[in-house]
C-alpha cells in the first residue's frame, strides 16, 4: 500500500475522507495532523481522534498543528460544519490525547524514515510551516495532493475556495514551494455530488455508515440553503479517492497564482489556462472527474468499514 499522511480540520467531508482512506487497502494511513480551520485547532484535532475511534484506527498517531494562519487568522465555518466541526452524529468525546508533538514534527519524524504522499485538505499552514523548517526533507514529499482552490467560483466568496482563503499566504508559500503539487479543486468536487439518498442507505450498513448518514444529514442543511439541492460535494474525499485510483480525476499542468492581496479575490487561486502569463506550470490541475466512479468507491469502501 502507498504510505499517507493526511493535514485537516474535521469537518463533514474531511471525516468522510479519513474513513476512506482507512477503508483502502491501497493505501496505508501513517498518520494524522490537523490544523485550525473549519473550526478552532482543539476541535478539529478532537473530532479527527473521533473519526478514528469510529473506524477503531486507534494506531495512527494524530497531532496538532497550528491553530491560527500565518500572517491572519481566518473565522471558522461554524456555518457549514456547525458548533463543534462535526455537528450531526452523536458521537462520545476522542479516547485519547493527540500526541505529545506539534504536527509539523510529527510529519518530519515520518519522512525521515520514507518518502510519502501527503494529502492536505485543510487549510495550508502546517505545509507550509514544515516547507519552511524541514527544506532538507522536502524530497522525501512524493507528491502533494491538495483539496483547494477553483479554476471557476469560490464558495466562501465570490473569488476564492475556503482552504485557500482560510491562509492565503501560506498557499502561496506551497503553490512556489516546486513541489509536485495536485490541486483538486471545486471545479471537480461540485461535479461528484453525494445524494440524500446514497448518504441515507448507508445507514443499513454498520456503524461507520450509520455516522456518515448522520453527518450528510446535516452537512446537506448548508447546501439546500446555499445551493438548493441535497446533494453535496465531499471535497476532501476527493482528494482521497484521487490517490486510490488516479483516473478518477483529470488533470492539466498548468500555473497558478494565489492571490494574497486584500481586495475581493484575496485568496482566489489564478488558473492560466490560456497560458497569458508564459509563467511555467506548478500544478497538475483537476479539469474532470468521474463522478460515478467516485460516489460508488466512496459508498462502498464505507459500506465494507461497518
Ligand atoms: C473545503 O473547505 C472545508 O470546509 C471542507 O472541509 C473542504 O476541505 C471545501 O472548500
Ligand atoms: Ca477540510
Amino acid at each position: 500500500p502507498k504510505p499517507v499522511i493526511i493535514d485537516c480540520d474535521p469537518g463533514h467531508d474531511d471525516a468522510m475522507a479519513l474513513m476512506l482512506a482507512v477503508a483502502s487497502p491501497e493505501l496505508e494511513l501513517v498518520a494524522v495532523t490537523t490544523v485550525a480551520g473549519n473550526q478552532t485547532l482543539d476541535k478539529v484535532t478532537a473530532n479527527a481522534i473521533r473519526v478514528l475511534d469510529v473506524v477503531q484506527a486507534d494506531h495512527i498517531p494524530v497531532a496538532a498543528g497550528a491553530d491560527r494562519g500565518l500572517i491572519h487568522t481566518a473565522e471558522a465555518a461554524g456555518e457549514v460544519h456547525g458548533e463543534t466541526g462535526l455537528d450531526g452524529p452523536d458521537l462520545p468525546p476522542p479516547s485519547r490525547a493527540p500526541e505529545p508533538l506539534h504536527a509539523v514534527e510529527l510529519l518530519a519524524q515520518n519522512l525521515r524514515e520514507r518518502p510519502l504522499t501527503l494529502i492536505a485538505i485543510g487549510p495550508l499552514t502546517n505545509i507550509a510551516l514544515f516547507i519552511a523548517t524541514h527544506p532538507e526533507l522536502r524530497g522525501q514529499i512524493e507528491k502533494l495532493v491538495i483539496m483547494g482552490g477553483a479554476i471557476g467560483l469560490g464558495n466562501v466568496t465570490p473569488s476564492a475556495e475556503f482552504n485557500v482563503w482560510a491562509d492565503p499566504e501560506a498557499a502561496h508559500r506551497v503553490f512556489t514551494s516546486g513541489l509536485d503539487i495536485t490541486m483538486v479543486g471545486l471545479d471537480v468536487t461540485h461535479r461528484a455530488m453525494l445524494s440524500a439518498e446514497r448518504a441515507d442507505a448507508l445507514r443499513e450498513t454498520g456503524h461507520a455508515g450509520a455516522v456518515v448518514a448522520d453527518l450528510h444529514r446535516f452537512y446537506r442543511q448548508f447546501h439546500e440553503k446555499v445551493y438548493g439541492h441535497s446533494d453535496t460535494p465531499v471535497h476532501d474525499a476527493l482528494a482521497v479517492a484521487h490517490v486510490i485510483v488516479p483516473e478518477v480525476i483529470t488533470t492539466q499542468q498548468l500555473p497558478v497564482e494565489i492571490d494574497i492581496t486584500h481586495g475581493p479575490s484575496r485568496g482566489r487561486t489564478v488558473v492560466d489556462q490560456l497560458g497569458r502569463t508564459g509563467a511555467p506550470a506548478n500544478a497538475h490541475v483537476s479539469v474532470d472527474v468521474d463522478a460515478a466512479g467516485f460516489i460508488d468507491l466512496l459508498t462502498g469502501r464505507i459500506a465494507s468499514l461497518s
